[in-house]
């Protein structure tokens, strides 16, 4: 396996050393425009080898794509990251022209690679992906929703003192601070509905944390996170090279599912070595459908917005 991470600022980085210590593939490259900076960060992490028993071959390239060539997957996190007080809808001017033309361009060495989508705003990314490369839809996946749901999981264990492992929970919708849904009715502690452990108060605040995740990091840190979303690309490349066939929340093409059409969103998709493989449809409550119709109006008016780009 070969994987490709497009950025190595924090969050391409991450990535990168994820996948390696996890052993994912046989070979990583890092791939950035900024000169060196790829290199370096790429043999400092090669040169924890040794240390942490991996051996997973890392290789960094300046904005050289033919280094990338034959990749597996290739996880795209080009673009501008978010400052304290923006939304990740603010950066869609940089980052659509950035992101359509790293696809391009790794599209042109790996016409058969799985896309993950990192770069902000995400779904609209993803929809960008899916609207101008004309691959297949299955190889095209938006990495949110397993994000969110890892902080939902964090959010519900730290209220309800238990450990994150035990819960189950997933967060769907899109990838924006109001318009992330995450499904508390559906979360459980080992399989037991997690009402019975916390208020609907206790519940409603564990929402209210999970959408403004991101935020209260980009406002604590001074940028966007990078641990937890570079261990969430893992985690899905995992799924994807183990062809482990697990079911995340990921933004993918919807074709009618969820009562949306012509539209990446995130919804619970099998996760195997095809890419997206299968959308799981959830029984959702009304309130549910009526905040997944919220969501996707919000991110159709985003993805409006490319038409005024001139890309
Ligand atoms: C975040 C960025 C990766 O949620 O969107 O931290």
């Amino acid at each position: 396996m070969k994987i490709t991470v497009v950025g190595a600022g924090a969050v391409g980085a991450t990535c990168a050393d994820n996948i390696a210590r996890r052993a994912l593939a046989e070979e990583v490259v890092l791939l950035d425009i900024k000169e060196g900076l790829s290199e370096g960060k790429a043999l400092d992490m090669f040169q924890t080898a040794t240390l942490l028993g991996f051996d997973t071959k890392i290789t960094g390239s300046t904005s050289d794509y033919e280094k990338t060539k034959g990749s597996d997957v290739v996880v795209i996190t080009s673009g501008i990251p978010r400052k304290p007080g923006m939304t990740r809808e603010e950066l869609i001017g940089i980052n659509a022209g950035i992101v359509k033309g790293v696809a391009e361009n790794i599209l042109k060495y790996s016409p058969k690679t799985i896309f993950i989508i990192v770069s902000n705003p995400m779904d609209t990314m993803t929809y960008l992906a899916l609207t101008s490369l004309g691959i297949p839809k299955k190889r095209i996946i938006g990495m949110g929703g397993i994000l969110d749901s890892a902080r939902f999981k964090t959010y519900l264990s730290m209220a309800m003192n238990c450990s994150p492992n035990d819960l189950h929970g997933m967060v769907i919708g899109g990838h924006g601070d109001t318009t992330m849904i995450p499904l508390t009715r559906l979360a459980t502690y080992n399989g037991i509905p997690v009402s019975r452990f916390l208020s609907a108060e206790k519940l409603q605040q564990v929402a209210a944390d999970t959408m403004v995740g991101g935020a209260t990091l980009t406002k604590l840190i001074g940028t966007s996170a990078w641990y937890a979303p570079g261990a969430a690309v893992a985690t899905l490349v995992e799924s994807i090279v183990r062809d482990q066939k697990r079911i995340f929340p990921c933004s993918v093409a919807l074709n009618g599912e969820y009562g949306q059409k012509d539209i990446c969103l995130g919804v619970p998709v099998v996760i195997g070595r095809n890419g997206w493989e299968k959308i799981i449809n959830l029984r959702l409550s009304d309130a549910e459908k009526a905040s997944f119709a919220k969501s996707a109006d919000a991110v159709r008016n985003m993805n409006d917005v490319l038409k005024t780009l001139s890309l």
